[in-house]
């Protein structure tokens, strides 16, 4: 067939087709390998004349198309993908003594000793991605998640220039399935420009560039994740059909060759020894790179090997991290500042001259508490070191007081709350010094954002600044007062206009209808978390319960201790609690009350006893026994104790069955269970 006879959609299909595979290629010379061949006009011809050819043949467009990593229209959510070979983490080391161990490990289980081939690569601080072609088509991207499943974010990493659309494989080594994994990231520049720019529009500041990374990746939109510069680097294959190389160092060379971007940071050692000295080279010289690295990752050369390793539940064992010592910095701690939360504990937070650490700038850092400042007897003035404890939250590691001068002074406690004036208490049972007088601001407006936060009573428009201006302006003292507010109360506000005034009203009338552990939990009695707000709401289901219950009453509720015992007592003995919930109620708010149980299906064998699950049952999965029991008024917990009825014991049952023994506990097989339940 000639040029000539080809019919004009013939033509179309091929010119769509050259321009992909052109821009592909031009693509991957500017961004991966860096060497363009054309200019940036030449190469936007290209894309418009591509553009103008899909939108005037839809029905030859494509979702790997070049056109497409400008991101499409939203999305609802995101799907889930199951890996089809799970990703695995990596056990970590941190010291020499501990690589010598691993590599001794590898050589007993390999039965040798002759020296072994590692390559050593930088271990990016990113978001694992599994990117799955087939027939040389980019399938889909997805994150981790839990290693055996994680989300599909295929539309925003093809936003990535550097991550290939398809790929074309030499035909030694093609096959139809590659599966590539890899770490998504931002470099140091890319991420300290996103974070100026949501410091501009008011938004929270991302702590680091993975969590940057992962926000980005989580968005629904691919053309906000389009603009924003993400890359990637590739380093190892999951499923495949491939005939790849047999050692590792070579098959990152061919990963190379199909188009993926792989970290040139990598090295090939002949023995564990030279992998240490590797070790010792990056201590310092990761300081050089521009994008976060927190270790370096050490792999098994020979491939062959890796099945024959194989891997524990969590991680392979043929490679290893080798984590880097935490970065530290040094700076000047200018003051204490003391912070009072909600019940009244203060808090010591370090100010500090601004210093560049790990990734991001650190001026501020907790001190915990002020045995803390004792023990490191660390003064307003003095030179600190600091490093991320966690990689993320700083701390004051040592004083510096080789620097001090004759008028530095150890840090006085303070004897009076910084808000009220009044005096701040050390407690008997904590090492927390705390001001006890309710209607200290500070503390106020801590309960106020706590009322009004996500998990609480959910106030749309109640922000920190917006309680602050409240309190301060006298219009709130408490909670109830929040329902007195009128529009042109807040309007008067600075920065307050009518339309952000209506709005606080509306989400002040949304909230009164919220769930009753919401409002439990909002009501801030120490020590009750939204979670154990959920389990006590199972059992009391409206206020007067709550106020009747004795501290029994309240032990009773599983998950609850007594430390919270006793402080939902004390709580709820006082009068001025007592007067501030009828306030709220007489003030319309109305919480909803969870959905009873359904008892209809109670077995009254069953209904209040406490079971535990081991082993493999024959025929009922472990959730579908647990499913049950529960239907029929049972209760399925983890580990077995003296509360514990029945333990339910299937094949290879371990420990647990051990345990019910000598605690005399009934044991059930499942045909026992299913009688119990009436099922058999
Ligand atoms: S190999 C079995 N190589 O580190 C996992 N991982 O802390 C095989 N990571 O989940 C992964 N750089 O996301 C490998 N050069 C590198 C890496 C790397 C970063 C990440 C990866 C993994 C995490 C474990």
């Amino acid at each position: 067939m000639t040029d000539d006879m080809l019919s004009p959609s013939q033509e179309v299909i091929r010119r769509i087709e050259e321009l992909r595979l052109a821009l592909e290629r031009h693509n991957r010379l500017y961004y991966v390998e860096a060497r363009p061949e054309i200019s940036d006009r030449e190469y936007d011809a290209l894309m418009h004349e591509l553009e103008r050819l899909e939108q005037e043949y839809p029905e030859l467009d494509d979702p790997n198309s070049p056109t497409h990593r400008v991101g499409g229209e939203p999305l609802e959510g995101f799907q889930t993908i199951v890996h089809a070979v799970p990703m695995l983490s990596i056990g970590n080391t941190y010291d020499a003594d501990e690589l010598r161990d691993f590599d001794k490990r590898i050589k007993r289980l390999l039965e040798t000793e002759r020296d072994l081939a590692y390559v050593v690569e930088l271990k990016i601080d990113g978001v694992a991605i599994s990117l799955r072609y087939e027939n040389g088509a980019l399938q889909y991207a997805a994150t981790r998640g839990d290693g055996v499943q994680g989300d599909d974010v295929t539309a925003n990493a093809r936003t990535i220039q550097t991550l290939p659309l398809r790929i074309d494989a030499p035909p030694e080594i093609a096959g139809r399935v590659l599966e590539v994994r890899g770490e998504i990231y931002y470099d140091d520049e890319a991420f300290r420009r996103l974070n100026e720019e949501r410091e501009k529009a008011g938004q929270q500041l991302f702590a680091n560039p993975r969590n940057a990374t992962a926000g980005t990746l989580k968005l629904l939109d691919s053309r906000e994740v389009a603009r924003r510069p993400l890359n990637i680097f590739l380093y190892s294959i999951g499923d495949t059909d491939f005939n790849l190389p047999a050692t590792h160092f070579e098959t990152l060379q061919a990963l190379d060759t199909l188009g993926f971007r792989t970290n040139p940071e990598r090295c090939l050692c002949r023995s564990i020894d030279e992998v240490i000295a590797k070790t010792e080279e990056w201590e310092t010289k990761r300081r050089e790179l521009d994008y976060a690295v927190d270790g370096l990752v050490i792999k098994l050369n020979d491939r062959r090997l890796h099945g024959e390793l194989g891997a524990t539940s969590k991680a392979p064992r043929w490679l290893c991290a080798y984590k880097f010592s935490a970065e530290q910095a040094e700076t000047t701690l200018e003051s204490i500042d003391i912070q009072i939360g909600r019940t009244g504990n203060a808090t010591p937070v370090a100010n500090m001259t601004s210093v560049f650490l790990e990734g991001t700038q650190v001026s501020r850092a907790t001190l915990h508490n002020f045995e803390e400042i004792q023990r490191l007897d660390v003064r307003e003035g003095d030179r600190v070191v600091i490093e991320k404890g966690g990689g993320i939250i700083p701390k004051i590691v040592k004083a510096l007081p080789s620097y001090r001068t004759a008028e530095s002074k150890p840090y006085a406690f303070p004897e009076t709350c910084p808000s009220c004036g009044g005096p701040l208490t050390p407690s008997e049972d904590e090492v927390a010094i705390r001001c006890l007088n309710v209607s200290c601001p500070a503390q106020l407006q801590e309960r106020l954002q706590h009322f009004a936060g996500r998990d609480a009573m959910d106030i749309e428009g109640l922000g920190d600044v917006l309680v602050r201006q409240l309190t301060d302006a006298g219009l709130v003292k408490d909670f109830a007062d929040l329902y007195h507010l009128k529009v042109e109360d807040v309007a008067g506000l600075e920065r307050m206009g009518e339309k952000s005034a209506q709005n606080l009203i509306n989400g002040l009338e949304l909230s009164k209808t919220r769930p009753y552990p919401a409002f439990i939990f909002a009501l801030g009695i120490r020590f009750v978390g939204i979670t154990s707000a959920k389990l006590l709401c199972r059992r009391f289901r409206t206020i007067d319960d709550f106020r009747q219950a004795s501290l029994d009453d309240f032990q009773s509720v599983e998950g609850v201790g007594d430390i919270m015992a006793q402080s939902l007592v004390n709580f709820f003995s006082n009068l001025e609690n007592n007067a501030l919930i009828d306030r709220l109620f007489a003030a319309g708010v109305d919480p909803k009350p969870e959905a009873a149980p359904d008892e209809s299906q109670h077995v009254e064998a069953v209904a209040g006893k406490t079971f535990v699950l081991t082993g493999t049952l024959p025929t009922l999965k472990r959730d579908d026994a647990k499913k049950l029991i529960e239907a029929a008024g049972g209760k399925v917990t983890g580990s077995v104790s003296k509360k514990t009825d029945y333990v339910v014991a299937g094949e290879e049952s371990g420990s647990k069955l051990d345990k019910a023994k000598k605690l005399d506990v009934q044991i059930l097989d499942e045909p026992q269970l299913l009688h119990l339940l009436g099922k058999a």
